[in-house]
Parts: structure tokens; sequence; C-alpha cells
């Protein structure tokens, strides 16, 4: 790939990422205190694209990755500059080639605040300001909220899976089929059922320092709770979970069991809004803030 735009002081390449990259982007994330284990990254990678800049002897100084939802939609993420290469233009470049690889998709991303900017003068922005509120907690022991109605809460099988994977796309308004198949073969799933309908899912995984969370999808905030509440009590020990500002009483209940803001990053996108299909569902929790 042609040498990108050479600073001063920074000569730089851009060339596709390889799956043996995930080692030194997990050492990028390592220097930033990020919890991704090398498994996080290898997994990331195997569902998307990446990019990396690279040193004239070849070592990786930053990495980005691009993910396509069906054909006309996408996300990015784990945009890192080594912190010795930053403020020389090396995201800036790395950004142009992979919005240009993305087309005429609809990319949205999690930024962090220190990387709003970068994003900005690439066209993004955050025309309804909602934040990603990151939460973490060590869970020693909890007990699952009680259900009424007729309610039920149990662990998912593989006849429910299609279910989940229509759920995730009437809540997000994208085909992540893909993504969910590959979360579906290692992670523990739950689904909330009333009157034989299966309305509500969350899967939990094993990555960073312990257990994630997400995605959550559900019809309202209470039934969101309900399923977390048991999933968390299957699952003590680290616990992970991103989960949007606007879903208050989620977010007061993780407050109340364990699980406080530790950071938060904004929802950014390079489209203008759409209308939305009408559905009853929502996201209460990411699958990570780079898969959304
Ligand atoms: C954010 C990050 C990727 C920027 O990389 P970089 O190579 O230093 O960025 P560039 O030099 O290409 O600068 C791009 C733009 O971002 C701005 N920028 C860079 N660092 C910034 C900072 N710390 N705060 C505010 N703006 C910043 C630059 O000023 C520039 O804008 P300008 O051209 O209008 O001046 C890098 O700081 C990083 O890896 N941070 C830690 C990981 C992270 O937060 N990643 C983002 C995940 S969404």
């Amino acid at each position: 790939m042609a040498v990108s735009p050479v600073s001063a002081v920074t000569e730089f390449s851009l060339r596709p990422m390889a799956s043996d990259d995930a080692v030194a982007g997990h050492r990028l994330t390592q220097q930033l205190g990020w919890p991704h284990t090398e498994q996080d990254w290898a997994f990331h990678l195997a569902q998307g694209q990446g990019w990396v800049a690279v040193e004239s002897d070849g070592a990786i100084i930053a990495t980005a990755l691009l993910w396509f939802y069906g054909d006309d939609d996408g996300t990015l993420g784990l945009v890192i500059v080594n912190e010795a290469f930053r403020g020389k233009g090396v995201a800036n470049a790395l950004m142009e080639h992979t919005i240009e690889a993305a087309g005429a998709r609809k990319i949205r991303l999690i930024a962090t605040d220190m990387a709003v900017k970068l994003y900005q003068n690439l066209g993004f922005a955050s025309p309804n300001q909602i934040k990603i509120a990151q939460r973490q907690g060590v869970i020693a022991g909890s007990t699952p909220l009680p259900t009424h109605d007729g309610t039920i809460v149990r662990v998912a099988r593989e006849d429910d899976y299609a279910c989940i994977r229509t759920l995730d796309r009437n809540a997000i308004g994208m085909d992540r089929s893909g993504v969910i198949n590959s979360l579906l073969t290692s992670s523990t799933g739950y689904v909330l059922e009333r009157e034989g309908c299966v309305i509500g899912s969350v899967l939990v995984r094993e990555s960073g320092r312990g257990n994630t969370f997400g995605p959550l999808i559900a019809r309202n905030e209470a039934d969101a709770t309900v399923l977390l509440s048991k999933a968390l009590s299957e699952h003590p020990g680290f616990c992970r979970i991103d989960v949007p500002e606007d879903a208050v009483s989620v977010g007061q209940w993780l407050d109340q069991n364990g699980l406080p803001v530790i950071d938060r990053g904004t929802l950014m996108q390079n489209f203008d809004n759409q209308p939305l299909k009408a559905s009853p569902y929502k996201i209460y929790s990411l699958i990570s803030q780079a898969l959304l």
C-alpha cells in the first residue's frame, strides 16, 4: 500500500491487518490499560477487517478496525495510536483510509473524549448526544429479581437463536447476524419469555477481566433489569456492561448493585438521522464499544 502522508517526524505506511497482528493490537490496548485480551482481539478481528500503520522497520504503531453489517451499515473501532506517535496525523491518515473502505455504508462508533475531534473532522457527529456508560465491578453473589405476569427468564436454547438474531436486528436496525452467530457459540444466553413469546435476551461471554454482558435487548427497562439480574446472579466475579445513559432506571439498578460508571463514550455517526422503523425493542447493553 502506498506510503501515507508523512509528517515532519514520522514516516509510516498503511497495510491490512493480518490475524497475527492481534498480538500487536493487544499490546496497544495494554499500553492504554484497556482490558482486552488477545482472544478479544482475535474475536473482533475475525468479525471484520482492520488496517495498521507501520513504521519503515515494520513495527505496528496504530490500528483501526471496521465491521460491516449487511450492505448498508457498519461500525468502526479499536482505533489506537501508540502513545509515542500521537499528534502526528497517524490516526487521521488511518481513518481516511478506513472510511474510504467503508464506501457508502452508514458508520457508527463510540468515541472516547480524546477522539471526538478526530471523528468530527471526518464528518461524524452525535445528533442525539447519546453517551454510553462503561460500567464494571466485582459481583460476589446476587439474587435474580422476581418475575410477574407469567414472565419466565431462562437459559437460551438452540431453538431460541433465530429469535435472538431477530430481536437484535429489530433493536439496533442493522443486520448483525454474523456477529450474533459467533457470539452464540461462545456465550451463555438468557431469554425473557412472556405468553410463550421470547421478547428479550442477553448474552454473557468471557472477555476482558471477566464476563461481558451484551447485547441486552428488551422492550423496556423493567424487562432489561430482570434479564440482567438473572444473568448476573449466575456469573459472579468481574462484570462489564456498556449501557446507554438514557436507560436511566437500568443505570440506577446497576449503581445499587455494584456496577458503577467508570468511563463514558459518545455515540457518533457519519450520516443524517433517518426515521427509525418503529420497533418495540431497544439495546440496553452493547456487545462491545467497537461492535456496538
Ligand atoms: C485519539 C487518537 C487515536 C488520536 O490519534 P493521533 O494520531 O494522535 O491523532 P492525529 O494526530 O491524526 O489527530 C487527529 C485530530 O485529532 C485531534 N486530537 C488528537 N489528539 C487529541 C486529544 N488528545 N484531544 C483532543 N484532540 C485530539 C488532533 O488535534 C487532530 O485534529 P486537528 O487536525 O483538527 O488538529 C490517539 O490519541 C489514541 O490512540 N488515543 C487512545 C485511544 C483512543 O482513545 N482511541 C479512540 C477510540 S474511539
